[in-house]
């Protein structure tokens, strides 16, 4: 398997109408499009005829059309040219798929398992899409620690005086590292604690599952009393999937879940909270990714780093990044000294 064999999110729903759409992923152009029946086609971006970008040209019927000298392609990149009928022409062409409210693509030739979105009972509240000029393991690294939290977080994250008390445990399997956290809290102002009902004695639970086919994390971010395991009020899921558009540049896309306990209509009032939610949601993220391209090196290798205990998560994402992700071999995985 190699990056382009795991099913990534492309683009929004909402965001692919009839105008085709060029999407960067591991360094190579995609284009999307949408034809007048609504099926979607996934090709190359460049045209087998004279390389224009295909984006730039139109959808007529169930066809792309390239703006240069009019050649058409299906779905199936099968290319039709007016001037030459006899011609056979062929864009490479994707497999596609429309969850979540987004479209997904991989290769034609691969058999992964889809993502698996485990939001029975929650309510969608937004779907994020943010870049960063940081390469894939320096961002996921970023994802999945906590020391970061104090510094760079407003409002998930814990005390920076008190770090010492937050514990931090893995659980491993071949493809997946499960990172569960607790601790005290950081402060929050006073509106926001009302609303999602935290409480004085209320610890702050931060539990991830990152998966590698592709590269995502499954946040379960909560406040509770430790002693009774009574939680507030509001809770969160966010599903991150972290994409590489490049070497030195990677996507992020988050579909942010929550579930509310209280009486009131909407889902506990979270309908009338998603513009809130939103903006909270992508000022955290925002401020993930004003750290990242704070930083000095974009070496992804880690030896060299001084690490501490929250760290040892870096190493068991590398080794399955590049084993399961990238599909290197096991020997090679482990020729990197990750483990
Ligand atoms: S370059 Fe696309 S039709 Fe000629
Ligand atoms: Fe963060």
């Amino acid at each position: 398997m190699g990056i382009f064999d795991h099913w990534h999110p492309m683009v929004s729903t909402r965001n692919l109408t009839h105008k085709p759409k060029c999407v960067r992923l591991g360094g190579t152009d995609i284009v999307l499009f949408r034809t007048k029946s609504g099926k979607i086609g996934v090709l190359d971006e460049m045209c087998p005829h004279r390389r224009m970008r295909l984006s730039l040209g139109e959808v007529v019927g169930e066809k792309l059309m390239c703006k240069y000298h009019g050649w058409t392609f299906g779905c199936d990149g099968h290319g039709e040219s007016p001037g030459s009928p006899k011609l056979h022409a062929c864009a490479s062409s994707w497999e596609a798929k429309e969850e979540h409210g987004y479209i997904w693509a991989k290769s034609k030739t691969s058999t992964p398992v889809f993502p698996k979105f485990d939001v029975e009972g929650w309510r969608r509240m937004c779907i994020l899409e943010q870049n960063v000029k940081a390469p894939l393991e320096l961002v996921v690294d970023n994802f999945c620690e906590i020391e970061h939290t104090p510094t760079t977080h407003d409002l998930f994250g814990y005390d920076l005086n008190r770090m010492h008390e937050v514990t931090v445990r893995f659980e491993t399997t071949d493809d997946t590292v499960k990172v569960i956290n607790h601790g005290p809290p950081k402060s929050i102002n006073s509106v926001i604690r009302g609303m999602v009902g935290i409480k004085k004695d209320h610890i702050f639970n931060d539990t991830w599952t990152t998966y590698f086919s592709p590269v995502y994390s499954v946040y379960d971010h909560k406040w509770m009393n430790p002693e009774t395991g009574e939680e507030a009020r509001v809770k969160w899921r966010v599903y991150v999937f972290f994409s590489p558009v490049s070497d030195h540049e990677s996507r992020l896309t988050a579909f942010t879940y929550a579930k509310s306990s209280w009486r009131l209509p909407l889902d506990g009032g979270l309908g009338f909270a998603h513009r809130l939610m939103r903006r909270k949601v992508r000022d955290e993220i925002g401020l993930d990714v004003a750290m990242l391209e704070g930083l000095a090196s974009h070496n992804t290798g880690i030896e060299g780093m001084k690490l501490s205990r929250f760290d040892k998560v870096l190493a068991m994402n590398r080794e399955r990044i590049e084993r399961v992700y990238r599909g290197k071999s096991e020997q090679e995985s482990r020729r990197l000294k990750i483990v």
